[in-house]
């Protein structure tokens, strides 16, 4: 029998703290009267100890590289399923039957074009805008777009909500897409009748009087790239999402904070840096020692860019799926890679070394999801907008359960306070 409550002493005092146990055995110890009972905070910087909701949408065990969307292993959604399916069960919790399948294509295929008023926000940003920063703009200004869909109100966001779910995401692959032309001075390209990924491709690599011919293995690629980043737990991005929500704020607003969240280089950003990496080896003819070596420095900006993860201790499940999908598309496509070649030499490299052994730090989805995107005819320059897409059921999922939840509250860590005590203000004559 588990224990069903920590016992917790401050000096003679004892404290006895409810445990709460998951689905999957996961347990915790309920701080939630800390405060109020001990009036002590936990301190956890970063979050890494902290389990900040109940959530039913993922589930991941970190050391043993275990990953199940609504209990449905990756590695199974990877086989089967595509990204649309992905998505409609990390939103609603099922699996799609044919009817509600299709209803949601239909709502995807018919909220795929960006209005000509919204088209002109384009114009605003210079040619060489970093696209992340253009896709963190346009996203939120879905919400005055749409403003019957985003009021800020709980109640009559969750009425449109199975409007505004693929809405998000379809207008977000288009604004992907458009993003992409505007960077490279190519004319927008109005969506087609086509399913998801080949839409996408279409938007992108069409030109007006030439259509994009879909060819399968492409699409296949395209759809697994997008369907495993389509959750994953509490990181950065999600979390800011439920933290934005969690303010009663709007789906298109809360999303755009999490894509603000997704650029930076230790999440998002990564899939980039390990393309700019990768390219580095290869230009300068090195064997990856030089990037190994920096790396074990311990300095943040030398890290081995798509290894480590905050909370897989193992391989991470999604980055064999890729590195293995990545082989094979390039087989089919009857291609090769030399920096496919150098990436699997590195992994080797470090996967021999001691101070990545003893840390524990795999290659994680980011690895190799850059080199698939290549392989795709997609530039470095927008692969972290492209991780957007992916994830945008994930933060839907998770800002859906921040609306129905009648118990939430705004989210409002402490902090420990270790800045000057009380002191009396100087004027300036008296300031030295
Ligand atoms: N290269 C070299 N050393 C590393 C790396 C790395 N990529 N990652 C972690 N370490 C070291 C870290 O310095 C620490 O060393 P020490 O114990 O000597 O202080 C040790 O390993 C343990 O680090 P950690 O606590 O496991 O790492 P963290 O939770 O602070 O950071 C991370 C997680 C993902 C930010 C980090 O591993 C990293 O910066 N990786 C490179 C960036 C990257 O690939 N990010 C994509 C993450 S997956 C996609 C996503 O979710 O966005």
């Amino acid at each position: 029998m588990q224990p069903k409550t920590a016992q917790l002493k401050i000096d003679d005092k004892e404290y006895s703290l409810p445990i709460i146990t998951g689905t999957e055995g996961e347990r915790a110890i309920d701080m939630r009267n800390l405060r109020k009972d001990t009036g002590h905070i936990c301190y956890d910087q970063g979050y890494g100890n902290t389990g900040s909701c109940e959530s039913t949408i993922t589930y991941l065990d970190g050391d043993n590289g275990v990953l199940r969307h609504r209990g449905y292993p990756i590695e199974q959604l990877a086989m089967f399923s595509n990204y649309v399916e992905t998505a409609y069960l990390v939103i609603y919790g099922e699996l799609p039957n044919s009817k509600q399948r299709k209803a949601f294509g239909h709502l995807l295929r018919e909220h795929s074009a960006i209005e000509t008023q919204m088209q002109r926000i384009f114009d605003g940003f210079p040619k060489n805008a970093p696209a992340m920063g253009m896709l963190t703009s346009i996203v939120s200004s879905l919400a005055a777009y749409y403003p019957e869909l985003a009021t800020n109100n709980f109640e009559k966001d969750l009425e449109h909500f199975d409007l505004a779910a693929p809405m998000a995401i379809s207008k977000i692959r288009t604004i992907v897409a458009m993003i992409y032309r505007y960077r490279h001075g190519l004319p927008f390209i109005h969506p087609r009748d086509l399913p998801f990924a080949d839409n996408f491709l279409h938007l992108m690599f069409s030109d007006p009087y030439v259509a994009y011919v879909p060819v399968p293995e492409v699409t296949n690629a395209l759809n697994l790239l997008l369907l495993l980043h389509a959750d994953h737990e509490q990181n950065c991005s999600t979390s800011t999402v439920r933290m934005v929500a969690s303010s009663g704020a709007n789906l298109f607003t809360s999303i755009s904070a999490g894509i603000c969240a997704l650029s930076g280089p230790l999440h998002g950003g990564a899939n980039s840096a390990v393309m700019h990496m990768l390219q580095s080896i290869h230009d300068e003819g090195d064997d990856g020692t030089r990037f190994i070596a920096a790396a074990k420095s311990g300095s943040k900006s030398n890290r081995l860019m798509g290894f480590g993860h905050a909370v897989y201790r193992n391989y991470d499940p999604r980055a064999r799926i890729i590195g293995t999908a990545c082989d094979k598309l390039l087989t089919r496509l009857g291609k090769s890679d030399p920096l496919l070649d150098i990436a699997k030499n590195l992994e080797h490299a470090a996967l021999n070394d001691e101070y990545f052994l003893s840390r524990k730090l795999y290659p994680n989805v980011d690895f190799y999801s850059g080199l698939i995107m290549r392989a795709l005819g997609i530039p470095t320059d927008i692969f972290t907008v492209m991780f957007a897409i992916g994830r945008c059921p994930g933060w839907i999922a998770n800002w859906k359960e921040v609306a129905t939840n009648a118990k939430g509250r705004i989210y409002r860590p402490r902090q420990i306070y270790i800045g000057a005590v009380k002191r009396d203000y100087v004027p300036m004559d008296k300031r030295g």
